[in-house]
């Protein structure tokens, strides 16, 4: 009998989710979008109109994690130091003027994530987490490639007005942050078959997102 193979259950969680999510990881990286966007073939209006939609995204994740701070699932992953949204309306603020948000509308899918990531705060801390896990530790990870490429791109202050939303200010020590969130993903107070229902709910957060590309890239299509 060969004891020593870890039965998947032995697997951390933080790694079943993140293997689980790695090809559509891939998929939404290599989505026409993305690699335009960071190519250097599209305009600051297509880089200002992304993070609109993220602005859109952002504040159904935060405007409704007061209501699960004491949740015993989701409660341990709302920290104050990740909070995007003001962030996200300092950049909309210099990429659009003060206006910015006058008429501003989400696109289709955008509104279609929003509204699940809604959906999920009020009804399913489990699925909350697979949402807040997508959007938080994606940002701390190659959010950074995507922030070196927009100063580049775009000529924004390196961590200025423009690329705010990269910037967690109060994060010291990134490396350090990931590490324990993933412990809290590991130590989630569920059990198995919710685990895997979260995993599946973090493979819905990635169509989603790519969903929110390929929409991007309809409206900002490369004329060749
Ligand atoms: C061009 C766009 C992107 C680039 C260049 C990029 C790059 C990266 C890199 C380098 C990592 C670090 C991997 C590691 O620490 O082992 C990472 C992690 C991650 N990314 Fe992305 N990414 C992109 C888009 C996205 C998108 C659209 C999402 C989902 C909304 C996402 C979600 C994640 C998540 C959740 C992780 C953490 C994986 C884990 O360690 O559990 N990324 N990304």
């Amino acid at each position: 009998m060969e004891a020593s193979r870890p039965t998947p259950s032995a697997t951390p969680f933080s790694t079943v989710i993140r293997t689980a999510s790695h090809e559509q990881h891939t998929e939404a990286e290599n989505s026409s979008f993305m690699s335009d966007l960071l190519g250097g073939r599209l305009g600051v209006a297509a880089y200002r109109r992304y993070t609109e939609q993220l602005w859109f995204v952002y504040r159904a994740l935060e405007e409704t994690a007061e209501t699960l701070a004491d949740d015993p699932v989701a409660g341990p992953f709302l920290r104050p130091e990740l909070a995007r949204t003001a962030a996200l309306e300092r950049d909309l603020t210099h990429l659009g003027g003060p206006g910015w948000r006058g008429g501003l509308e989400p696109l289709p899918a955008t509104a279609a994530y929003a509204d699940r990531v809604r959906a999920c705060a009020r009804e399913w801390p489990g699925g909350y987490v697979a949402h807040h896990y997508t959007r938080y530790l994606g940002d701390l990870s190659g959010g950074q490639i995507i922030r070196g490429t927009a100063e580049k791109t775009w000529g924004f202050a390196r961590k200025g007005d423009g690329v705010r939303f990269y910037v967690f200010e109060d994060i010291g020590n990134p490396a350090a942050f990931k590490r324990g969130y993933r412990a809290l993903l590991d130590g989630l107070p569920v059990d198995d078959l919710e685990k895997q229902r979260v995993v599946d709910e973090c493979k819905r957060a990635f169509a989603l997102n790519s969903a929110v590309f390929r929409e991007l890239g309809e409206e900002f299509p490369l004329t060749a």
